[in-house]
């Protein structure tokens, strides 16, 4: 059910671009427009753009574009109906009756009331017979009853359908239970509980739902975790435990690995903790923390495997933009166990690792130092060139000369010898950054990459005259009417820009809107990003009668050529057909 226009006309009105993009980006003014920090890919040089003209924003990098709701669809990762609701919520206006009926809004609701339910059924189980093995083993980690209540920690029966039997009695439906992955569908095609016997861990998003869960097994069975698998409300790789309650602190988060480490250093005080969901650290997971932390502290377990998964999250980190920090807990595996064994004190000695902690520099170049010794000279220059490529990377020059002067002390190698070398690599660098950025530049131009529009390659010119058009039509649509006279929209050569062609000008012809905003619901996100390329590139450049004419001359001749070769493989046809009469006519 599409939205009524006149709520959309006042949603767009309260809902400026440009307001609602700086909640989640630094934007700078140049000219008539606003540039930033792609939130959408990692980049060191600004190539978000905000149109405020037209409401609309594009990344000349990833080509991520649209109006603000898909903005708000792409950044809060939700549909087009639930992106709606969250815009209207903030401009205080009541969502429109008819538009409930979207049937995955309906099913997304239906499982965040499912998992809620079950989180409370398996809160309320921990206080009964059946749960107090779960409740003895919670509190048997050092877990207070404030810290069991403010998770909303739980635990999940040793029987197959306990569950399944009270969600069902609260009038849930098998499909729904599926959809939320807290049932296993069987063969005979019955459904049982997805966990049991396991102290439970709910997964809270940023807006307060539940929307999935962590199970621990109280033995040393495996797998140790059983976690939700993705479903409609639920991506691993997008979300970060606890987050919900560490981003309203200051600006700086710590990221461990494991539920319980949160978990207790929360109870220890330490509230920005959050935690990946079983999984490696992801980029969006490291953009997502950027929006809430300049700085980032890193605390995983100290191990070989947990040191490893660090330097994959420095990495994905430094890319973000954020400032790293990394603590290694000394005499202990994890965190949780670093804040127990240190009982009373446990408090000031973790305040204390944070103080202490080294950027991520340091801690590489020590990784690094490890590899050598350094008494060997060999070694040395092996040692020097490692850190200088490290060192290459490092945006301010002026930080890259505190360290060579370190490693000019630590080596006897004069300073001025290591910037050289480090200098030689980041010339190399920027040398491959122009190459590749040309190379991006080329593939966008050829329309070899363009994934929306996968005819625009094989027909270069037409549809670049097909976008210069959709362009003016959006910038003036009174000209509508007289476009489509002089070009019907079946004449377009791609079937892209033929439909968009075809919406805008129909909308245009009935005295409707087009503006990005105005049209957004009719596209998917990819669409919606490639409409805003398309303005963001074409826009501007041909705005009179005139240029518009010779669009028309060109996708007007693009099309004949095309319906004459069609119309000549045709005739080969006809030819084939007539000889093939011919010998049968001789037999
Ligand atoms: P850990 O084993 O380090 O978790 O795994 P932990 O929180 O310290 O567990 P405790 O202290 O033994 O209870 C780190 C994280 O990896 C995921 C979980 O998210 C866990 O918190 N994990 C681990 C799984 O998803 N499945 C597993 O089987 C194990
Ligand atoms: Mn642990």
């Amino acid at each position: 059910m599409p939205l009524p226009d006149d709520f959309l006309y006042e949603l767009k009105v309260r809902s400026d671009i440009t307001d609602i993009a700086s909640s989640y980006v630094t934007l700078k003014r140049r000219g008539r427009n606003l540039v930033g920090l792609c939130p959408f890919h990692s980049e060191k040089t600004p190539s978000f753009n905000i149109y405020p003209e037209n409401g609309s924003f594009y990344c000349f990098g990833c080509g991520a574009g649209g109006d603000v709701i898909t903005f708000i669809r792409k950044i809060e990762n939700l549909d087009y109906i639930d992106a709606v609701k969250l815009l209207a919520q903030r401009a205080g206006m009541e969502m429109p009756e008819s538009s409930y009926d979207n049937s995955l809004s309906e099913l997304r609701r239906r499982i965040f009331e499912a998992n809620r339910e079950a989180g409370r059924f398996y809160y309320s189980t921990l206080y009964t017979s059946e749960g107090r093995e779960g409740l003895e083993y919670l509190r048997g980690r050092g877990l207070s009853e404030r810290t069991i209540k403010h998770f909303g920690l739980g635990f999940s029966p040793d029987k197959r359908f306990a569950l399944v039997d009270h969600l069902k009695s609260k009038g849930f439906k098998p499909q729904e239970l599926v959809a939320a992955n807290l049932v296993y569908q069987n063969k005979n095609g019955g459904i049982s509980d997805r966990f049991y016997n396991r102290v439970m861990f709910p997964i809270i998003d940023l807006r307060g739902n539940v929307i999935a869960f962590g199970g621990r097994i109280m033995t040393d069975q495996k797998p140790k975790y059983l976690n939700t698998s993705d479903t409609p409300v639920f991506k691993k790789s997008t979300n970060l435990f606890a987050l919900n309650f560490a981003k309203g602190g200051g600006r700086s988060l710590i990221l461990c690995e494991g539920y319980m480490d949160v978990i207790a250093l929360h109870q220890a005080g330490f509230t920005s903790a959050i935690a990946t969901l079983g999984t490696a650290l992801t980029r969006e997971q490291a953009m997502l923390m950027k929006r809430y932390a300049d700085t980032v502290y890193i605390c995983y377990d100290s191990d070989e495997a947990g040191q490893k998964a660090a330097q994959r999250a420095i990495e994905l980190l430094r890319n973000a933009g954020v400032d790293i920090r990394v603590i290694s807990v000394p005499g202990a595996k994890d965190p949780d166990e670093f804040i127990r064994e240190n009982g009373d004190k446990g408090r000031e000695r973790f305040e204390q690792l944070l103080e202490k902690s080294g950027n991520d520099i340091e801690y590489r170049i020590q990784k690094i130092k490890q590899k050598y010794i350094l008494t060997e000279q060999s070694q040395i220059v092996a040692y020097l060139t490692d850190c200088s490529q490290l060192l290459s990377e490092l945006e301010n020059p002026i930080e890259a000369e505190v360290y060579a002067g370190k490693l000019s002390d630590e080596t006897g190698v004069s300073k001025e010898a290591v910037l050289r070398q480090i200098n030689g690599y980041r010339k190399k660098k920027v040398r491959e950054r122009t190459k590749k950025q040309f190379r991006d530049i080329q593939t966008v131009v050829s329309g070899r990459d363009d994934r929306v529009n996968s005819e625009k390659a094989a027909n270069l010119r037409a549809a670049r005259a097909e976008e210069a058009l959709i362009a003016y039509i959006i910038n003036n649509p009174d000209e509508a009417a007289e476009t489509v006279k002089l070009l019907p929209p079946e004449k377009l050569v791609t079937s892209f820009n033929r439909r968009v062609y075809g919406i805008i000008t129909e909308r245009a012809l009935n005295g409707r809107d087009i503006m990005p905003a105005d049209i957004s619901g009719e596209f998917t996100v990819e669409e919606n990003g490639k409409i805003a390329g398309i303005l963001a590139s074409l826009g501007g450049n041909i705005n009179s009668a005139a240029a518009r004419d010779d669009c028309i001359r060109v996708i007007l001749a693009e099309s004949e050529k095309i319906t004459a070769e069609s119309a000549a493989s045709a005739d080969i046809n006809d030819i084939e057909k007539y000889l093939e009469k011919l010998k049968q006519q001789k037999k």
